[in-house]
């Protein structure tokens, strides 16, 4: 009877061990910044305006040769919010280059004003299918010390091809809810035949909302639904050894390929929560049907991913119609085929490592469907303190095909 248990046992870990191989693109113990000068860099340092090990990155995007790393300002010191590491030639220890950049990135001082394509602080950013840049500023400094809204939350855009900037978008005060609002994410539905027909999906994390805009109307329009908001029972969370509590609501979006009408399904979950639900994009596109009470009823439940499936991040790729999930309290990345229904069952584990997965901040799908993975350590950065000597900041990729490779998603 041991023996046989042994053998299943022993199945079980090979099971795991035969799970997708992420390939390690970045490792930082601390990030580094490209500053014009060591002098420029020297002063910052001096001025508090650069604290080094107040720095973490958190958001993660590729386009063509560049990845994308966002640090927000969650506390003094942070170099520049927006920057990228080239992916040529590799160098795991890359220093982060502001984008588009220093002065963008760079807080006024005194009575100056933050430039139009200024980007204080962001969270997550987003590159559609027109080679724009999509970044959701917070416009708020200093988060976990002494904030300070250094300019209203906007959508600043940027022409990837030119680095300058489209346009940007100050969200209007009825998009907001008060002091509660959040954005920490955004994602665009666009197509490269009708990019001036684009419309951005903004999560509000804080005030359980959902702003949609409107390139063509350059106009935006705030949602609310209760299935925004955050489930009480999966607030309370244990990662990287460190014991919290959040409330964190509507949070990770995904976007389905387009039906026939032009219509994608926004596939939806708050942070502290486990079910996934889904609203077509035909209901929040219209202004007048958004905010109408009848709308109600099209959002639906997908389903619960089971205990200790709590998802930051998630994307879906058009091919297969495969939902990934980051999951922050497994260290890991999950998938859920999107044509089954969901349920424990379905939710495949792609990948799990419980050194180098801690926090699976970010992810993103590019566009030849590689999966971009970014694992900071967040809850040890803002509950206690990061150990530099560690590696504590991971950039992983891994083709979409292989990561599904042996899981229940598959077929
Ligand atoms: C990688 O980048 C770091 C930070 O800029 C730099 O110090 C190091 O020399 C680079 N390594 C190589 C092999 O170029
Ligand atoms: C978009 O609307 C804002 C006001 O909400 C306005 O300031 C801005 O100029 C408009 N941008 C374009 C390109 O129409
Ligand atoms: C928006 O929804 C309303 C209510 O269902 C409908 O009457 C109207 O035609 C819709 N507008 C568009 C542009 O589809």
């Amino acid at each position: 009877m041991l023996k046989v248990v042994l053998i299943f046992f022993v199945g079980v870990v090979g099971l795991c061990a035969a799970a997708a191989q992420l390939e390690e693109v970045f490792a930082w113990k601390e990030v580094s910044f490209a500053w014009p000068s060591e002098e420029a860099k020297n002063e910052a340092v001096k001025t508090g305006d650069y604290i080094v090990h107040n720095n973490l990155p958190l958001g993660v995007e590729r386009w063509r040769d560049r990845i994308f790393v966002t640090v927000p300002r969650w506390k003094a010191g942070v170099a520049s919010s927006l920057n990228y590491v080239p992916l040529t030639p590799a160098n795991k220890t890359a220093s982060l280059i502001p984008y588009p950049d220093w002065k963008a990135n760079t807080l006024p001082k005194g009575e100056e004003k933050p430039t139009e394509n200024a980007v204080i602080s962001t969270f997550r950013v987003k590159v559609d299918a027109c080679d724009r840049l999509w970044v959701m500023d917070t416009g708020l400094a200093d988060i976990l010390g002494s904030p300070n809204l250094v300019s209203p939350p906007a959508i600043v855009i940027f022409d990837l091809k030119t680095d300058k900037l489209i346009r940007r978008y100050t969200l209007k005060d009825s998009d907001l809810k008060g002091e509660e609002s959040f954005f920490a994410n955004i994602v665009v539905d666009a197509t490269p035949d009708k990019c001036d027909e684009a419309f951005a999906y903004i999560p509000d994390l804080g005030g359980y909302g959902l702003v949609v805009y409107s390139f063509a109307e350059n106009d935006s329009w705030r949602i609310k639904h209760n299935f925004f908001h955050f489930d009480p029972l999966s607030g309370d969370l244990t990662i990287g050894g460190v014991n919290f509590q959040w409330t964190d609501g509507l949070f990770g979006l995904a976007l389905s390929p387009q039906n026939e009408n032009g219509y994608r399904t926004l596939y939806f979950h708050a942070l502290a929560s486990t079910n996934e639900f889904s609203v077509n994009t035909e209901v929040l596109r219209n202004k007048t049907l958004a905010t109408d009470p009848s709308q109600y009823n099209m959002f639906k439940l997908e389903g619960s991913k089971g205990p200790g499936s709590q998802t930051s991040a998630s994307v879906l790729d058009e091919k297969t119609n495969i939902l990934f999930l980051t999951q922050l309290c497994k260290d890991g990345v999950a998938c859920w085929n999107t044509k089954k229904p969901l349920n424990p069952e379905n939710l495949g584990l792609i990948v799990q490592d419980h050194e180098n997965l801690i926090f699976t901040n970010d992810m993103k799908l590019d566009h030849e469907r590689n999966l971009w993975i970014l694992s900071d350590k967040m809850p040890i950065f803002i509950y206690k303190d990061l150990n530099p000597e560690e590696v504590n900041y991971r950039i992983f990729k891994v083709p979409v095909d292989e990561a599904i490779k042996g899981t229940i998603c598959e077929a």
